[in-house]
């Protein structure tokens, strides 16, 4: 079996858009962005999961492969995730189509995909997850901006506001984790 770095690296030339970091995420952040999953209710939805270091957070931290659902729009990548994690559900189709898995109440999304500067993947990917999170629900995405990845006005709009969880200077590049929930009225 190919190592994460050659399998990423390879998808990075053919698709770079959408893959769009230079490395698979490392195990510290990998860390952060998992923190608590495993106090979480309900299913639980990787989108992006590209070679699976989240993945492998998220079954470190005790969550059964059965509640585990990923979503990852390359198909080379949904190979090698069906092939590492016996168990969970790999489903080859983008995040944008969360609302139509028939997954519901979800406890958390754990989100690699792109998000920054992209207002269309913000509406589309974030505003859909929360159609189907239990209403204390978690979506914690990576970024690599310093700041939240979707604006206050953005986040006004989708009904959800963020805090930073902090940053892992230690990544190639350094990253950042902001949690979003749901405004409760
Ligand atoms: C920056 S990589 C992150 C990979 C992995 N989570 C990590 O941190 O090492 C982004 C991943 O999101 C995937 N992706 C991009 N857009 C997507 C979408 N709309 N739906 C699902 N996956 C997407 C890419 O194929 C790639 O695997």
């Amino acid at each position: 079996m190919a190592n994460d770095l050659t399998v990423f690296l390879g998808e990075l030339f053919r698709r770079p858009t959408e893959v769009s970091a230079i490395a698979p995420s490392s195990p510290s952040v990998a860390r952060k962005m998992t923190e608590g999953v495993e106090n979480v209710d309900g299913p639980i939805v990787e989108i992006g999961p590209g070679t699976g270091s989240f993945t492998r957070a998220i079954l470190d931290r005790g969550v059964a492969p059965e509640r585990l659902t990923l979503m990852e729009s390359n198909d080379r990548f949904c190979e090698t995730l069906r092939e590492r994690f016996p168990g969970v559900t790999v489903l080859n189709r983008p995040a944008q189509e969360i609302a139509q898995t028939g997954l519901k109440d979800v406890g958390a999304v754990i989100s690699g995909v792109p998000v920054l500067a992209r207002p269309q993947i913000q509406r589309e990917v974030v505003g859909e997850a929360f159609k189907v999170m239990a209403p204390n629900g978690i979506f914690v995405q990576i970024t690599y901006s310093p700041n939240t990845p979707i604006p206050d006005e953005m986040q006004a709009r989708l009904g959800v506001m963020s805090v930073k969880r902090g940053t892992v200077w230690t990544n190639l590049p350094p990253a950042r984790v902001f949690e979003f929930r749901a405004v409760q009225h």
